[in-house]
């Protein structure tokens, strides 16, 4: 899929919250719930962050987004703050509490700043890996229906962002490469801003537009 059938999958694939309604009474072994609150708590956590990357993504000087691209990044976004609502409505309803901190969620977080745009994306495509797994695996071994309808829909999702982020990944990689003259950053790593120019935006602000060669 390219950049305009990535957005137009996020703008038809917007809906409202699900609705969390019980969660399976005695169904479920107290501490299986708590220990389920506790876990889902701390993915509850990780699906809140990334607003930055919506802020950064619409003025970021990367060769390989159009305007498509940063819309649908946009969604992305979007769709994990839906998430995190979600995840954190399913909690209380389990009797837990949501986190404001855990040193997973921090670490991530941190990864993620100490690079450019491409670096923060790339942290999250491995967070969609566990995920995905995290996911479909309580959806598969938890004998409570709400758990399973909520986290079925959100590992569906995952996979979609999985196949997007790889579709990103796959645009970078046909753009021009090299390595930045002044830091000798390699392409892969950095956002370039000018494939003649060659410098990366953390050396310098470059003016020229880009154009392949
Ligand atoms: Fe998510
Ligand atoms: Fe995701």
């Amino acid at each position: 899929m390219d950049s305009s059938a990535w957005f137009d999958y996020f703008t038809r694939n917007q809906r409202a919250d699900g609705h969390i309604e019980r969660v399976c009474g005695t169904a479920l072994d107290p501490d299986l719930r708590r220990e389920l609150a506790l876990s889902l708590a701390r993915f509850q956590l990780g699906e809140a962050s990334g607003g930055r990357i919506a802020e950064e993504v619409e003025t970021a000087r990367d060769p390989a987004l159009d305007l498509h691209n940063r819309r649908a990044i946009q969604f992305y976004v979007l769709e994990e703050a839906r998430h995190a609502r979600e995840l954190a409505a399913l909690v209380l309803a389990l009797g837990g509490t949501t986190l404001t901190q855990h040193w997973s969620s921090d670490w991530f977080r941190r990864v993620r700043r100490c690079l450019g745009l491409r670096t923060k994306m790339l942290t999250m495509a491995a967070a969609e890996v566990v995920g995905i797994v995290y996911y479909t695996l309580l959806r598969e071994r938890v004998a409570c229906s709400t758990v399973e309808r909520t986290l079925a829909l959100i590992a569906r999702e995952e996979t979609r962002h999985l196949n997007f982020q790889a579709s990103g990944l796959r645009a970078q990689w046909r753009m021009p490469g090299g390595r930045c003259v002044h830091c000798s950053r390699s392409a892969s790593c950095c956002d370039f801003q000018s494939s003649r120019a060659r410098r990366c935006c953390s050396c310098s602000p470059i003016t020229a537009t880009y154009s392949p060669a």
